[in-house]
């Protein structure tokens, strides 16, 4: 491989051999490479641009995003383009240039504006998204120069405020939450207001316009970036291919030649042959063989065609989907077009929402169809180009074969190198034409649908839907006939897309009306029907239904409102305009207006404190900058030592096995394996452990035993991480299920067997006040099942009161890695991502059976935590260990996403049941709660759950509180302490009782919640002494204020109008209080000030993202500011650079986790400051005698001098329990045919005690909610019968995104003031908003209550509207169920019915 900055003319030769490209202006050239090598794989390990993460390897995450240009010498002119380069081959970038995050600017060359807006809105935390981040605005950025729009005002660029906010609707962050990352793409667009930006390092609130664009960093065009190197278009020739034998990367130019290839191939048919457009397909398919031949098909002409005449739009297979988007949504001319140019452009906005931009600009549509052909893919342009009657057209080695992509579908699949497809087209006349009725008359209707859990995409839908219609006036009924129509449907579990043929030809020739919609609605739902297995079946024929509905409603005779997008649509031109609806619709418009932008604004509002400056400043992150751009390094970023060996897990598919065989199947490719490492490997003396809390420790290996699925049983050891990976795929387990007991999977097995795990009774929270007293002073009682014998007579019964909670995955970006370094004399350095360095250290010397002092943990930087890097962190560090240990070679490991996934364990799940006494107005006299916690196969950190359960649970005088909390030991893997463990749960549970008591008696939720807020003398029987003084008990005026604030009765009334008025949506809102308690840990901190002044902070906690180096540093400029020098003010605080963690420097470090390692490492900091301090000021003041002031850098070195120790450690042990009181509001719409919801508006008012800084808090606070939104709303953990995940990926795991957050989303933190038992007075931030998004929840339940209202009014209710169960998550398909699955069928029932009686009266 070659390298450098400017070939000289002499190697600039035109080389065909070599794969020459660029890389951030630098040129490479590769005389061969494996073709399976991808971009990503390339970058990471060849190049120093580790800006390029792997956060999934399916293109669902946009961690991995760089910009791809081409030059097209044709014309002269570069195209640029963002990808994924974790699915881009390397072969297909042959004669391209790329540019990382790197290449837009970087700490030595000057940062991009970029990067500078990204670190001063605060918009990046733990960094590992953020260069896929930056490279996503920076294509936008560059699209939009390239548009002929018109000059932007200076300063700004011709992006807009819809297209920034979309820019990176497909990156994944699991730390901020958008809202700032959103604030820093806006910030260049032109059309923004500079007051929508949000809190930021740049201004102060009240700057003038002026003043905040002066202070922003400077943008204009490209910014100097050169994305296409003059020596790359000089030297590249397009029609020149790589050396196909050497590269087997074959590039046919002709149809000719690809026939001849294919007929090449079919003669030498042993090969596995590939045939590649944009690779993206292998994001869904994993490559798991190896090919032995890759023919690139963009370059045949006939593939790469857009033709568009009269006949329709033809679009060759391998033409991009941005680019068919593009050509679809060019203006159509002509009278006779208008029509088709509408549907062609309801195609393209169908097609905006397939994946994301960086995969649509390589993704084809004719992999896209193949894929769907052939492998059953959930294609969405299958389903949307068969509704418009599109053609396609087949190549095979001799003929060209052209059919309807119907038949094409229902076609055997593909053969993959005899059949190519060569194009597709969407006809003109042929979508419009009948015979029924006059051009006069007609009217073309065309819609297309999907329902996924991301509006905006990127997530597959549950189903789609396109449904095109001609429709005519009836002369002799009034009402609109269908003279044609052509529906189709896919992705709903069946192989392929299909036309609902039998419903066309009922419907052909029909009058719309109500009786033929009912008739129509049941054929549907005997036609979409999803195959055995398929998940949410009845769900998915429903929104068949519903969709349909929506589509055909408006016209039906006697016209009911489905959306006004919809109506307008059709009323615009159409000759059927129906007054009273369009007055109607005017009435809504106002309450149903939606957003057009993600987020439609935002307010931030802090309170400085000033008092110990400059903690209480909202400084930039530390490091952001560094983060956006890049350099930033992480464990995997590390570069390779020497001789250095990868592996990968093998894991366990069975709960309970015997372990009969590891081995690989044969003819399994093995390329590189150094070993497979097991059990066995351990040295003699030593243990079999893999991870250790104070509660007990987990194995490292399975012994002959595996006892849960995802169980680690082995160690695959390859010369590359790729080959590591590829083997342990290949790895065949022998479960011998034999004689075995069943395995625990469930809680209720867990009872049956007495399987628990012990907790410590200094854990066991206590029970508060006499319960059965409590019982007995209620007016009322819910009972559950076990206690029904205590009969009562006003007793509201129900028999089965089930919480069932699921669990949640981290999904931290960065997975779990390790790297270790074997040392002289037995040593083993480790680079470890963890929470918890000590553990680490302890639980690799107790493995290897060497004593700590032989191992040295270091962790700089971790990518993500939220708990997850803390047990489950351990083990991965120490199989490296074992194996570097063993092979005396560096090991490193990097999960990938699935591993990760399976192995995570995750947030406890849990089974809640109570009884609860209640007077009639709702206050709570008893509860009593039986909770089962499933807490895995090892004790983990689960002994901590009771005590976490019950801290939050308790923020309502519930009178008397009794419970039994069983941890249940069963055969899965062990949970851990994610982000807010067991207190989201509790906190949770207290408003399902709330809930379910206000339905109990008709009462209004946030009444029966105001009337159970504690009194402070309430709040002392709960928690005791950790209630703190009176004058902190901030909850009920914050409460309050929030009603305020938010506007929330007035809100109240506005959505009761608003649901009286809307059929098929319905809102909710409600207000949520939280108390938190926290728990201080110990963490040592040390403080060294070099001879140059410059200071060396090292501390126990981890720099998670969360801020903890940035107010570390502040910290530690305040501790040493008090020293009171000429240049000790804010010049201090660049001084300071707190260093990565390493546990032979610094021991004690304990873990980092509960959220208040960062108070607490800053106190341990304070502390070592004052030390310093102390020996620094007799000196200080005798040269201050001496010279009248004296600076900091001259302090230092007379101290240097005179041999003062200028080093010092401490030990924070904290004596105190610190609580937190917060209050929440939020509003949601649930749309009642798919069961989508919408965040419409969320507040927070948050206690922060005095932050130590607001910046870094308020991305806590929102991160944290957003991650609870996940919980609450979309996030499925899901396993099989055996306990092994099977959502385990970017596929079928859905964190929120851009798109799925509150529309309005206002934040207040609020300064409770001085205390002296916290640190400088503050309050944790991390985990405590997490809970608030049971509010989100909670909203949900009360718009699908106003929904089931309304089935009761039609009459097609059981039961009462408020007693449902609403699961968490309440996803899309458990709301629709609740909201009625059948709602479409039981109010055409009911209009029949009113239509019947109304003629009968
Ligand atoms: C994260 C992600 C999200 C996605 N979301 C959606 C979604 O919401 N809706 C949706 O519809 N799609 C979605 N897709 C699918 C996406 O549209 C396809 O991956 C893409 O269009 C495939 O095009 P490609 O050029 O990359 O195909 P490749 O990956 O290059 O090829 C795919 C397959 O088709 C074969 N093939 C390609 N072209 C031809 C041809 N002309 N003749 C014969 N065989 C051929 C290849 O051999 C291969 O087997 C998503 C994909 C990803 C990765
Ligand atoms: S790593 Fe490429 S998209 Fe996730
Ligand atoms: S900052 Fe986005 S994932 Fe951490």
């Amino acid at each position: 491989m070659e390298d450098h900055q400017q070939p000289n003319m002499e190697e600039t030769r035109i080389c065909n051999s070599n794969l020459v490209f660029a890389v951030n202006n630098k040129r490479f050239e590769l005389p061969n490479v494996d073709p399976s090598t991808t971009l990503l794989q390339f970058l990471r390990t060849q190049t120093p641009f580790k800006s390029v993460k792997f956060g999934c390897g399916e293109g669902g995450c946009g961690a991995c995003i760089v910009l791809l240009s081409r030059h097209n010498p044709l014309i002269d002119r570069v195209e640029d383009f963002t990808v994924s380069s974790c699915l881009t081959l390397l072969c297909s970038v042959n004669g391209c240039s790329i540019t990382t995050s790197e290449g837009l600017g970087s700490s030595r060359d000057g940062f991009h504006p970029i990067h500078q807006r990204f670190a001063g809105f605060h918009a990046s935390q733990c960094g590992f998204c953020t260069p896929g981040m930056c490279i996503s605005l920076f294509g936008a950025l560059v699209d939009a120069e390239n548009s002929h729009r018109a000059d932007p005002s200076p300063g700004f660029s011709k992006l807009t405020v819809i297209e920034a906010e979309k820019a990176i609707a497909g990156n994944l962050c699991r730390c901020t939450g958008y809202r700032p990352i959103a604030d820093a793409c806006k910030s260049f667009a032109t059309d923004v207001d500079m007051e929508d930006l949000g809190f930021n390092h740049f201004w102060k609130k009240g700057d003038s316009q002026a003043t905040k664009l002066s202070r922003l960093p400077s943008y204009s065009p490209n910014n100097g970036v050169c994305t296409f190197p003059e020596y790359l278009k000089r030297e590249i020739k397009p029609s020149l291919p790589l050396d196909s034998e050497k590269f087997s990367w074959y590039t046919p130019f002709s149809v000719e030649e690809l026939q001849n290839l294919a007929k090449a191939t079919d003669a030498k048919s042993r090969t596995l042959v590939k045939l590649v457009v944009g690779n993206t397909g292998m994001g869904y398919y994993k490559e798991l063989e190896r090919y032995g031949k890759y023919i690139d098909l963009r370059h045949v002409p006939e593939l790469s065609m857009i033709r568009r005449d009269h006949t329709g739009i033809e679009i060759g297979a391998s033409v991009t989907i941005s680019k068919a988007i593009e050509a679809l949504k060019e203006e159509t001319e002509g009278e006779s077009l208008s029509e088709f140019a509408s549907v062609l452009k309801k195609i393209a906005a169908h097609m905006e929402k397939i994946a994301t931009k960086f995969l649509r600009n390589t993704g084809s549509v004719g992999g896209n169809l193949v894929m769907a052909q052939s492998k059953h893919f959930p294609s969405d342009i299958a389903t949307i180009l068969l509704a418009a009657g599109s053609f396609v057209h087949i190549l095979t080695d001799t003929m060209h074969e052209k059919l309807t992509l119907e038949e094409f579908l229902a076609r055997p699949p593909l053969d993959n190198s005899k059949s190519i497809l060569s194009s597709i087209k969407i006809p003109c006349r042929e979508t419009i034409k009948d015979d029924r009725s006059s051009e006069m008359d007609r009217k073309l209707l065309f819609e297309t649908y999907r329902a996924a859990p991301r509006p905006l995409g990127n997530a597959l839908p549950f189903l789609n839907a396109a449904f095109l219609a001609k429709v005519s006036h009836s002369k002799s009924s009034g009402g609109i006939i269908i003279n044609k129509c052509q529906l189709a449907f896919g992705a709903y579990g069946t192989k392929h897309a299909i036309r609902a043929r039998k419903v066309e030809d009922f419907f052909t020739g029909k009058t719309v009306t109500i009786g033929v919609l009912y008739e129509v609605m049941k054929l549907v739902k005997a036609t979409v029907v999803p195959e055995d297995g398929t998940s949410y079946a009845e769900y998915r024929s429903s929104l068949a239904v519903g969709f349909l509905f929506h589509f055909l409603g408006p016209v039906t005779d006697t016209t009911e409102k489905i959306s006004n997008h919809c109506l307008d649509e059709y009323n615009s031109s159409s000759s059927y305009n129906d007054a009273k609806v369009k007055e109607k619709q005017n009435q809504l418009d106002h309450a149903n207006a939606k957003a057009s932008t993600l987020i439609s604004s935002s307010k931030q509002v802090v309170q400085l404190n000033r008092d110990y400056l400059p903690v209480g400043e909202p400084i930039a992150k530390s490091g952001a900058a560094l983060q956006a751009s890049g350099e930033a390094v992480y464990v995997d970023d590390i570069s390779s030592p020497a001789n250095c060996l990868y592996g990968a897990f093998v894991y366990s598919t069975k709960p309970f096995a015997r372990v009969k065989g590891i081995e690989f199947k044969s003819k399994s490719p093995t390329d590189g394996v150094a070993a497979l490492i097991s059990f066995k490997d351990i040295p003699k003396f030593a243990e079999n452990i893999g991870s250790m809390f104070m509660f007990g420790t987990e194995s490292l290996f399975a012994d002959e035993f595996t006892r849960y699925a995802g169980e680690r049983l082995a160690l695959v050891v390859a010369d590359t991480q790729r080959n590591a990976d590829l083997a342990a795929n290949h790895v065949v387990v022998d479960h011998d299920l034999d004689n075995m007991e069943p395995p625990i999977l469930t809680v209720e097995e867990a009872v049956e067997k007495s399987s628990f795990f012990e907790v410590p009774p200094r854990y066991c929270p206590k029970q508060v006040g006499d319960v059965s007293k409590g019982m007995a002073e209620a007016d009322h009682k819910i009972l559950s099942a076990e206690d029904l014998s205590s009969l009562h007579a006003n007793l509201l019964l129900y028999d089965d009161i089930q919480i069932k909670l699921g669990s949640q995955y981290f999904f931290y970006m960065e997975n779990q890695t390790a790297l270790a370094v074997p040392d002289e004399d037995n040593c083993m350095v480790v680079y470890s991502s963890t929470q918890c360095p000590q553990y680490v250290q302890t639980t690799i010397s107790r493995c290897l059976g060497i004593p700590e002092h032989n191992v040295r943990v270091i962790t700089r930087r971790v990518g993500g935590g939220f708990g997850g890097k803390a047990m489950k962190s351990m083990p991965v560090a120490t199989a490296c260990a074992l194996a570097a240990h063993k092979l005396r070679r560096p090991v490193r490991m990097y999960l990938d996403r699935k591993t990760d996934m399976v192995m995570a364990g995750g947030r406890h799940p849990m089974k809640v049941t109570y009884s609860v006494g209640f007077k009639s107005n709702g206050k709570i006299t008893a509860l009593q709660l039986d909770i089962l916690v499933n807490a895995g196969i090892s004790p983990d950190m689960s002994p901590l759950i009771p005590e976490h359960l019950l801290a939050p649970l308790s923020k309502y005088d519930w009178g008397a509180l009794s419970f039994d909390i069983k941890l249940c030991k069963t055969n899965h893997s062990s949970k851990s302490a994610m982000r807010g463990p067991g207190e989201v749960q509790g906190s949770y549970i207290a408003e399902a009782v709330i809930e379910h008591v206000a339905s109990a008696i008709s009462m209004e939720v946030d009444s029966v919640r105001n009337i159970n807020l504690h009194s402070y003398n309430s709040l002392s029987l709960f928690y005791g002494v950790g209630s703190g003084e009176r004058s902190e008990y901030t909850l009920t005026s914050i409460w309050d204020k929030l009603a305020t604030s938010s506007s929330f009765h007035q809100r109240v009334a506005m959505i009761d109008q608003f649901n009286a008025c809307n059929v098929w949506q319905k809102r909710g809102i409600s207000r949520v209080p939280i108390v938190h308690q926290t728990v201080v840990a110990p963490f040592p901190g040390k403080v060294s000030i070099l001879s140059d002044g410059s200071v060396a902070v090292e501390v126990g906690g981890i720099e998670l993202g969360q801020g903890l180096w940035t107010k570390v540093k502040q910290m530690a400029a305040f501790g040493l500011g008090s020293i009171k020098c000429e240049t000790t003010g804010s010049g201090l605080l660049e001084k300071v650079r707190v260093i990565q963690s390493d546990t032979l420097s610094l021991v004690q470090g304990g873990c980092t986790g509960g959220s208040t390692a960062s108070e607490a490492s800053c106190e341990a900091v304070r502390l070592c400051c004052k030390v310093l301090v102390e020996r620094l000021t007799t000196l200080k003041e005798k040269l201050q005698v001496q010279k009248g002031s004296i600076t900091w850098e001259t302090l230092i070195l007379e101290a240097y001098s005179e041999s003062v120790n200028l080093s010092a450690s401490s030990y924070f042990v904290p004596g105190i329990t610190s609580k937190q009181y917060l209050n929440y509001g939020a509003a949601v719409e649930v749309n009642l045919l798919t069961g989508e919801t919408s965040i419409l508006r969320s507040d927070i008012i948050y206690d922060c005690g005095q932050s130590l800084n607001p910046a870094v808090d308020l991305g806590q606070i929102e991160g944290a909610f957003v991650q609870g939104i996940g919980f609450f709303m979309l996030e499925e953990y899901l396993t099989n019968s055996d306990g092994l995940v099977v959502t385990d990926g970017t596929w079928t795991y859905k964190i929120p995104t851009i798109d799925t957050i509150p529309k309005q989303f206002n934040v207040e933190i609020l300064n409770s003031g001085h205390h002296q038992d916290r640190v400088l007075s503050s309050k944790a931030s991390g985990e405590p908003p997490l809970l608030l998004a049971a509010s989100v929840h909670c909203a949900t339940r009360a718009a699908i209550r106003e929904a089931r209202k309304q089935l009761l009014s039609w009459g097609c209710l059981d039961g009462s509207p408020s007693a449902f169960d609403l699961k968490v998550p309440a996803a899309m398909a458990t709301v629709k169920e609740l909201c009625g699955l059948g709602i479409v069928e039981r109010y055409l029932e009911w209009k029949m019915c009113s239509k019947r009686k109304t003629s009968s009266n």
